[in-house]
């Protein structure tokens, strides 16, 4: 019977690149959905980004754009990220989107009316300088139990108490490096402890691997705590209905996300449905693809929430752990730090999705790449084993025989050895081994280039009795080649495509494994694969070592591809600076009157670190006059001042030359 698969990634933050960790993430689960195709299943793949939450709210204000300009670059740049390594989402949404905020809505009416929320008044540190409840991670201090200084604020790297923030000796905000007070705020709280019971069975019933039941285990018999589903304004989320300061916290409407992806898929594909997927009664598969660090938020408060708002809950879980390199966490410094638009510049996407299916066994060990072994495994086994048996047959099939594979099989026996591999492979996919499917799968291509090699077909086609054996064996040869290509076709779609061209065939699936190819067309063979260099590997994690070295830390954001008509969109024009004060109570910020030819602007421009106001009235400058006005704290921003700068301390307004006048356009 067909199964019914929804299928899904964990959501990147969308304020990182995509790196070798998301795609680790990302490879196993495409190869997963791309198996169960394979074998004939309907499957649904979606992801999207995780917008929301304060890192985007800062990284918005520091870059001086709407968080929707930011979050939808950082979105583009992703799904450019991922199609490179040949990962197919059907969907890849945003959770800063409609959908899911009437999703996140909706659910929480339904935790609302099911008594699973209430309100408690909670003491929270609080940064009067940036007027802002600050979250875990943006406070450090002494460690409470051990004293080890610059802790973060849930945390002790020394001694490896966690607390809370509060209870952090000699707090500090890292946002104003100022000191908070405790304030008080209340929030909202679903009562995650009445589904103990639930998640204890649950996570017991083959939702979850053996290792992660065994850690889950462990936090239930622990007792779960109510879990603080809001924070304060200022915040980048939705609003909690009926409040007019309270947001959901991140992972609230994070995993509501991935219902939001297929919503908005749905709205254009009549033969989806939210509801067949995720109604409670629902017999179709959900299946989850997540990273160890982020077990408790799919295994723990997303079954919850589903169970008591009335959904289905998962059927399954797949864990995994962190990619290394050498036996190390990825490291900017070393090199090591690697994001998906700096792989494809010197390698192959496919070299990479074929070692982590290598190393991927359905465990969460964390997974290490070494480059020697790297380019060794991929040399040896794509280019040496499996490549080879094509390029070592076709050329005599094309030049002998007229491009046509011979009318029988020359060892059905081999021939069956490797159709009698299919049940164990497919169960090995099922399972996310495909560290042995690989194995038995180069185990066949062993078989193959074996039986060439005593078979000497290059002997053969110089005898003329034994032309007709040279072209049965390259024939034979091209056949296993086929068959293993349908088995690595999860791993390498693009290799197995261009394999598919060459034969001549249409695209392979697992039904087509018992056909051979008998009196068979094919085309002249082109290379499929060029071999790894690690040359290239070197340059790759040089070229991080020094761009780091010279760069601070932060990633500068970089902007997709606009056309002209985008650019014309935006307006530039002269501005002659007619007031400048400073304000009370913001560090930053100036307020400018501005004349631009209209009427007098106000424009909020965070220069003051570098200008003194009294020195800027009188100066020509450049301005954006149709940005939308913004409402900030102290007042209403009608415009943007374009100045050049890195940080705080170099900014570099833009002026034109001498001449110039006020409301003249810039282009
Ligand atoms: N936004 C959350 C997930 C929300 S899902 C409703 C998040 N984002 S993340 O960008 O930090 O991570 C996305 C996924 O990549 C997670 O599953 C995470 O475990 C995984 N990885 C991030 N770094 C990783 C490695 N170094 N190695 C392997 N996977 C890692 O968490
Ligand atoms: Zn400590």
């Amino acid at each position: 019977m067909q199964r019914k698969i929804l299928i899904t990634s964990a959501l990147p933050y969308v304020s990182g690149s995509i790196h070798l960790g998301t795609l680790l993430e990302h490879i196993q689960t495409d190869t997963w959905v791309r198996f169960q195709r394979l074998i004939g299943n309907h499957c649904i793949y979606v992801c999207g980004d995780d917008a929301h939450g304060t890192a985007t709210m800062l990284l918005a204000e520091r870059e001086g754009i709407e968080p929707e300009i930011l979050i939808e670059s950082f979105r583009q740049e992703h799904v450019r990220d991922f199609e490179a390594f040949h990962i197919e989402h059907d969907n890849y949404h945003t959770t800063h989107s409609d959908e899911n905020r009437d999703l996140s809505n909706l659910i929480f009416r339904k935790l609302l009316e099911n008594g699973l929320i209430f309100t408690q008044g909670i003491e929270q540190l609080y940064d009067i300088e940036r007027d802002l409840f600050l979250a875990d991670r943006f406070v450090t201090g002494s460690c409470p139990r051990c004293n080890a200084t610059d802790q973060y604020g849930d945390n002790c790297d020394s001694c490896g108490a966690t607390y809370d923030a509060t209870e952090l000796l000699d707090p500090m905000s890292t946002l104003s490096d100022s000191t908070p007070e405790l304030r008080e705020s209340e929030h909202y709280f679903f009562d995650l402890p009445k589904f103990s019971r639930m998640l204890d069975e649950w996570t017991s019933s083959g939702s979850v691997q053996q290792e992660v039941r065994n850690k889950l285990k462990e936090w239930l018999e622990a007792g779960l705590k109510p879990w603080d589903i809001s924070r304060d304004a200022p915040y980048f989320g939705f609003l909690i209905p009926g409040t007019e300061t309270k947001y959901f916290y991140v992972w609230m409407d994070a995993p509501i996300g991935y219902m939001a992806s297929l919503q908005n898929l749905a709205n254009t594909r009549e033969d989806i449905n939210l509801e067949d997927y995720w109604k409670s009664d629902s017999t179709a598969e959900v299946h989850h693809f997540i990273g160890k660090d982020i077990v408790n938020f799919h295994a723990l408060f997303w079954p919850a929430v589903l169970e008591g708002a009335g959904y289905r809950k998962p059927t399954k879980i797949h864990t995994h752990g962190f990619v290394t390199v050498d036996g190390t966490k990825m490291s900017k410094s070393k090199g090591t730090f690697i994001s998906a638009s700096s792989y494809v510049q010197y390698l192959d996407p496919q070299y990479l999705r074929y070692y982590y299916a290598t190393k991927l066994s359905g465990t969460v060990d964390d997974i290490d790449i070494n480059f020697d072994d790297f380019v060794a495994r991929v040399n040896s086994d794509l280019i040496g084993k499996v490549v080879n048996i094509a390029s070592r047959c076709a050329g005599f099939i094309t030049k002998h025989f007229d491009s046509r594979l011979s009318a029988y099989l020359h060892d059905e026996e081999l021939q069956n050895e490797y159709t009698d591999k299919k049940d164990l492979i497919a169960n090995l996919y099922e399972a996310g081994d495909t560290s042995k499917a690989v194995r038995e799968i180069m185990g066949l291509a062993d078989l193959a280039n074996q039986y060439i090699a005593k078979h000497e077909p290059w002997k053969l086609i110089k005898e003329e009795g034994n032309k007709e054996a040279a072209h049965a064996i390259c024939s034979q040869g091209i056949n296993l080649f086929r068959l293993l290509i349908l088995y690595l076709k999860p791993i390498l779609p693009k290799l197995a495509e261009e394999a598919e061209a060459f034969m001549k065939i249409n695209p392979l699936y697992w039904a087509d494994l018992s056909e051979p190819l008998i009196d068979h067309e094919i085309s002249e063979y082109k290379p499929l694969l060029t071999r790894m260099e690690m040359d290239s590997v070197k340059k790759l994690v040089n070229e991080l070592k020094s761009a780091n070295v010279s760069s601070n830390e932060d990633n500068p954001i970089a902007l997709s591809e606009i056309s002209i008509d985008d650019f014309a969109k935006i307006e530039l024009k002269v501005g002659k600076i007619k007031n400048a004060e400073a304000i009370d109570g913001a560090e930053k910020l100036i307020r400018l009157s501005l004349d631009v030819g209209d009427h007098e602007r106000q424009i909020l421009a965070g220069i003051k670190s570098a200008y003194d106001p009294k020195n800027l009235v009188g100066r020509l400058c450049v301005v954006v006059t149709n940005l939308a006005p913004r409402k900030m704290r102290f007042g209403i921003s009608e415009g943007m001042v374009l100045a050049a700068g890195e940080g705080e301390d170099e900014i570099f307004l833009l002026s034109p030359d001498t001449g110039a006048k006020p409301g003249m356009i810039v282009r």
